[in-house]
């Protein structure tokens, strides 16, 4: 079996978290190159992993002839450019949410990587969530039945501090929209299918956080409309104080259809709450055990936090589909969607009117 060696660019946070653990998981791969624009960042992640390649300029790095792979976790502002560049070279290229700044650079990346024939993936990590890959099961196999309702909340408390680059929006692109709701908006869009159009609200109560100026949203609310003629309502906020952060914070989705409903939250990585047509209630049901993991995934389900540990299942995903040459899911195709929603969404809020969401042709 062929070895995928990978190139990281962008060495902060949830190169940490999620993608160094994640690979080192994976079947003949080798994290063989780092990137950061930032000198200390790069020196600290290079004595923590002992790669001996390294560069603050990705042009450097994505081009190598031991790189067939490159993960892109840096600023949102940043993907397009570096991911542009990894297709143009021929590399694989999984990229963080939101892939782009909007609909038009995320479409050109999906569509630079199809011309290319290299994968593409975009990191919806919480796609890999037991629950919700057992709810997008039982959805996938009619047990929903006609779909009415997609519901969505985030409620985090992050307070004023300072979010970096987070809370510029040259840098960003959105605030919480980008941030956490894309998540959200791919859950819908995986479950329920495309969402037409939709009138939304973005509002930022935070105009200087520890003494630097932000310029984005710290609040989004979607109302949307589906193709299939469901209808959608999503929020999501950075202001819901007492309300803690991360995985030990609100998040909820629920589903109504007409032969079921169906809850999902993070936290309750494997439970689903289920209400069927005239009961009195919903009933908590425990997800089976073969969806833990991603199938093939090396990972043992038995070590480790189950709520930080589903995530390497994605890098998982990446490099099996390099290996098996197949399409990557989700794919820049379902990042770009979400970022169809996105501008949607931005352009409601400033128009104060129903928008239609662009489609994204095949
Ligand atoms: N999938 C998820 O659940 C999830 C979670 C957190 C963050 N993210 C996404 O991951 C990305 C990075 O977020 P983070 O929290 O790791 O941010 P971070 O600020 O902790 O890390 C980003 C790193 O990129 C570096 N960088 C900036 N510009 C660069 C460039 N041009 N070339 C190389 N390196 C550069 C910075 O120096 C920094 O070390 C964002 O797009 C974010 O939305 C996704």
């Amino acid at each position: 079996m062929a070895s995928i060696g990978v190139a990281i660019v962008g060495c902060g946070g949830i190169t940490l978290q999620n993608h160094l653990p994640g690979l080192a998981l994976c079947p003949n791969t080798k994290v063989v190159a780092l990137c950061d624009s930032d000198a200390g960042t790069l020196q600290r992640a290079a004595q923590q992993t002992g790669i001996k390649v390294t560069s603050t300029k990705y042009e450097e790095i994505v081009g190598r002839d031991d790189v067939q792979a490159v993960i892109i976790a840096t600023p949102n502002v940043t993907h397009a450019p570096i991911a542009l560049a990894a297709i143009n070279a021929g590399k694989h290229v999984l990229c963080e949410k939101p892939i782009a700044l909007n609909h038009a650079e995320a479409v050109q990346m999906l569509r630079a990587a199809e011309a290319k024939g290299v994968r593409h993936m975009t990191a919806f990590t919480y796609r890999f969530v037991p629950a919700m890959r057992y709810l997008a099961h039982l959805v996938k196999t009619g047990a929903l039945g006609t779909p009415y309702h997609f519901r969505s909340c985030r409620l985090q408390d992050w307070g004023d501090r300072a979010l970096g680059w987070r809370q510029v929006a040259k840098l960003a692109g959105s605030g919480e929209l980008g941030d956490m709701l894309s998540h959200r908006i791919d859950f819908a869009h995986s479950l329920i299918g495309r969402m037409d159009r939709l009138v939304a609200s973005l509002k930022r109560f935070i105009d200087v956080r520890k003494g630097q100026p932000s310029d984005l949203d710290d609040w989004v609310a979607i109302i949307s409309e589906f193709a299939n003629g469901a209808t959608g309502a999503l929020e999501s906020s950075k202001l819901a104080t007492g309300r803690n952060e991360s995985w030990r914070s609100r998040d909820y989705v629920e589903i109504n259809g007409s032969d079921a409903s169906f809850v999902f939250a993070t936290e309750r990585w494997n439970e689903l709450q289920v209400g069927k047509p005239g009961g009195l209630g919903l009933e908590t049901i425990t997800i089976p055990r073969e969806f833990f993991k991603v199938p093939g995934s090396p990972r043992d389900i038995a070590v480790g936090d189950p709520l930080v540990t589903f995530r390497y299942d994605q890098n998982f995903e990446f490099i099996d589909a390099i290996l098996n040459q197949r399409p990557c899911s989700p794919s820049f195709a379902d990042g770009a969607r979400a970022q169809g929603v996105m501008d949607a969404a931005i352009l409601s809020s400033r128009e104060h009117q129903w928008v239609d969401v662009p489609d994204l042709k095949p």
